[in-house]
């Protein structure tokens, strides 16, 4: 299954994918955590990256490109199919997804929207807290870890997102209407987005993530 998830920040990309990756057994692509791990690393990409992250900026597309065309290439991704959260967020990385896919004969299945209004993605950014070390992400009250501070899933210490801030955030969800929602009139035609509700339970969102999922002919 090649699955894209579009939906802006702090919706629940990153919590879903992980669901569906673990339901289905696919690999799930980060772009954000991709970046984030070269920041970390301090590689010559997270060096250029840095800047543009933490600002809430878009990184340069030739860049994201490189980098998610390394991915969907694997043997393994090829072989399974993928999950694609947070690529691509330009209508120039969807068409570049698109040649490379048809360079090697797979489509996509579906184009996954979630939709979650504005206030609730301030509430959930402004308390979240992440791994760096696996990518997974808790909300101090939403969906709080075991212990306090301590990732669940593989006992690393927990951060607070350097573009989790107001300034950041906006300009998050501004580059998300003005540079991300013109894809999905794009990927309409082909008939494959499924558009979802993002607020609610997470189990609750899941459950209508899969119903689309099993109705994939
Ligand atoms: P990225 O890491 O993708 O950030 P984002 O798009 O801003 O999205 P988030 O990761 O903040 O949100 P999410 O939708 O994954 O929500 P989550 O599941 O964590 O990208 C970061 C940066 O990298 C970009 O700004 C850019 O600089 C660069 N970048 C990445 N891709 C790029 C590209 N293609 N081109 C150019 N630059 C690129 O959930 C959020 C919180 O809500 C969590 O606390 C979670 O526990 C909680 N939560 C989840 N679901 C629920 C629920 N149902 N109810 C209550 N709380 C919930
Ligand atoms: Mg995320």
């Amino acid at each position: 299954m090649r699955l894209i998830f579009i939906a802006p920040p702090g919706a629940g990309k990153g919590t879903q994918a992980a669901f569906v990756s673990e339901k289905y057994g696919i690999p799930s692509i980060s772009s954000g955590n991709i970046v984030r791990a070269a920041i970390e690393e301090g590689t010559e990409i997270g060096k250029i990256a840095e800047k543009y992250i933490h600002e809430g900026n878009f990184i340069p597309d030739d860049i994201v490109i490189k980098m998610i065309e390394k991915e969907v290439t694997k043997p393994e991704c090829v072989e399974k199919g993928f999950i694609l959260d947070g690529f691509p967020r330009t209508l120039f990385q969807a068409l570049c997804l698109d040649n490379k896919l048809k360079e090697l004969k797979l489509c996509l299945d579906r184009i996954l929207i979630l939709y979650v209004p504005k206030t609730d993605l301030i509430k959930r950014l402004a308390s979240r807290r992440s791994c760096y070390h696996c990518g997974a992400t808790f909300h101090m009250k939403f969906r709080p870890p075991k212990v306090e501070g301590i990732c669940d899933k593989c006992g690393s210490e927990l951060h607070r997102r350097e573009d989790d801030t107001p300034s950041s955030i906006k300009t998050r969800i501004r580059l998300y209407t003005h540079e991300t929602i013109p894809i999905i009139d794009y990927y309409s035609r082909t008939g494959k987005v499924r558009r979802i509700n993002g607020k609610g339970e997470v189990s609750e969102i899941f459950d209508s993530i899969t119903e689309v999922l099993e109705n994939i002919k």
